[in-house]
């Protein structure tokens, strides 16, 4: 979870304002404000480390919304039902299977231009080897959780799992990302909603040797990415110095601004895995659906464990033949979350005082989370609080699942609403990159920087 690590990582008695602050900071950093179009961090490895190819970002948005668009030829033309996710979600790995796993299949011949695949402005850069987009292939880099996070017998043996992650928006996307940013230092927010049929990608790698977790990435695809390995950035070593690190795509978030299948919330938020086990000559071949949902089954969200026994989750869709390491990170009440998404907390105290230690606390999911997109930046994404997100296993206070402030987090709006309520900030439709590019913004216009401004007060 890359640009969101700053923020899981800052420490607890950081005040939101600066909190808010790392985040920019490590979108842009110091040195490399003024560039909302650098391809990457600036971190190279030397030839004698690397003789692969350095994938250039693609931000030469599209100016007309593009005519193609999925479902192409009308996919399902209906309302979403667990009944029909998983038809749903075939059609659209078939949608982008010919733009799209190049990425997975042959890594070295990525090319996001040649691919129709576009990147996001304001993001690239950064003057720490842990931030911005890496130059190898432009992966950002992610959260790091322990191994515990998966139950026996389908932990790795490697004692940290860290995720390296592209994000990629599709043509349609790209054009309402060319009207926000249309100039560049004054993004327009009124442009923000994404238009119908968007979709959005984010690749996600992780760390452990194929060796080290065989039951999982038998046969996975390698990406080199140029990052501190996993281990110095966990033991917070100073001044880590990145190396070529190998990472197994593992998980691919696919989102889709679909009003048809998803008429409240206009999302459906789509989850597929490598299955080490599927059949399939390619690696592309084995990624398996695991699970979609279009909404948060808030008429469930007061229940303590989010479902009430004998009741079945309407708006979320798991595939019971998932591979089974992925169980024990699905989201609050079994609502749709993957294995890198770290629905599941640990650390967690609750507001009535519960200290819940060791124990996975499933605290989140696809929507709970991106649900909680506006800027400026004003709730946590978990149900917290608090604005500040503890390294996973240090405490963290959460409000009590299923009490009405909880329930906040796990409801259906619109994206164009913001979960703090009409007091100034915007959504950002779901979208999360977006909420830390605009925070990098008018860090640089001169204009002022409405996140500080806001939180400096504290
Ligand atoms: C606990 C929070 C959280 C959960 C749960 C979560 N995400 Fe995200 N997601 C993020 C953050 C933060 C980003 C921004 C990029 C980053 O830091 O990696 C992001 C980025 C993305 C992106 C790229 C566009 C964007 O909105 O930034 C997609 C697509 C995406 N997630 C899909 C999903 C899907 C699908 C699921 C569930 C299977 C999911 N996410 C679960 C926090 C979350």
């Amino acid at each position: 979870m890359s640009l969101f690590s700053i923020l899981l990582h800052a420490p607890n008695h950081l005040p939101r304002a600066i909190v808010a602050a790392s985040s920019l900071v490590f979108l842009s950093s110091f040195g490399a404000f003024g560039d909302p179009l650098t391809s990457n961090n600036g971190f190279y490895p030397d030839a004698s480390d690397y003789a692969g190819p350095f994938v250039a970002a693609n931000l030469d948005y599209p100016d007309t919304l593009p005519d193609a668009r999925f479902p192409a030829g009308g996919a399902l033309q209906q309302p979403l039902t667990v009944e029909t996710a998983q038809d749903y979600m075939l059609l659209l790995k078939e949608y982008i299977t010919p733009s799209f796993s190049t990425i997975i299949n042959e890594p070295t011949s990525w090319d996001p231009k040649a691919a129709g695949w576009y990147d996001l402005v304001w993001s690239g850069g950064s003057n720490a080897p842990t931030g911005g987009r890496e130059a190898l292939m432009n992966t950002y880099t992610g959260q790091i959780i322990h191994a515990t996070s998966f139950g026996a017998p389908h932990q790795p043996t490697s004692q940290y799992v860290q995720n390296h992650a592209v994000i990629y928006y599709d043509a349609r996307a790209a054009s309402m990302l060319g009207s926000v940013w249309a100039d560049l230092y004054d993004a327009d927010l009124s442009a923000l909603s994404f238009p119908e049929g968007s979709i959005v990608i984010k690749a996600e790698a992780t760390t452990p040797a194929i060796s080290q977790w065989p039951s999982v990435l038998d046969g996975a695809a390698t990406w080199q990415v140029f990052r501190p390995s996993t281990l110095d950035q966990a033991t917070k070593k100073a001044n880590p110095v990145p190396k070529v690190v190998e990472a197994h795509p593992l998980q691919m978030s696919i989102k889709v601004k679909d009003r048809v299948a998803s008429p409240v919330t206009g999302w459906v938020f789509m989850a597929f895995v490598y299955d080490a086990a599927a059949d399939g000559p390619t690696v592309w071949d084995r990624f398996v659906p695991l699970g979609a949902m279009w909404g948060n089954d808030p008429q469930f969200n007061r229940d303590p464990k989010g479902l009430p026994a004998n009741a079945r989750l309407t708006e979320t869709w798991v595939n019971p033949d998932k591979p089974a390491f992925t169980e024990d990170t699905l989201g609050w009440g079994g609502r749709m979350a993957g294995p890198m998404d770290v629905a599941t907390r640990q650390g967690v105290i609750t507001a009535r005082g519960t200290h819940m230690g060791d124990k996975n606390l499933g605290a989140s999911s696809c929507m709970s989370c991106h649900g909680a997109g506006e800027y400026p930046f004003t709730v946590n994404l978990y149900p917290s609080p608090n604005s500040s997100f503890p390294p996973n296993g240090e405490p963290f206070l959460l409000y009590e699942p299923g009490s009405v402030q909880w329930a906040q987090w796990f409801e259906n709006r619109p994206g164009d609403t913001a979960q703090s309520g009409g007091r100034g900030p915007v959504a950002t439709d779901y979208d999360m990159a977006i909420m830390f590019a605009l925070g990098a913004t008018p860090h640089v216009s001169g204009k002022p920087v409405r996140a500080l401004e806001r939180f400096s007060v504290h």
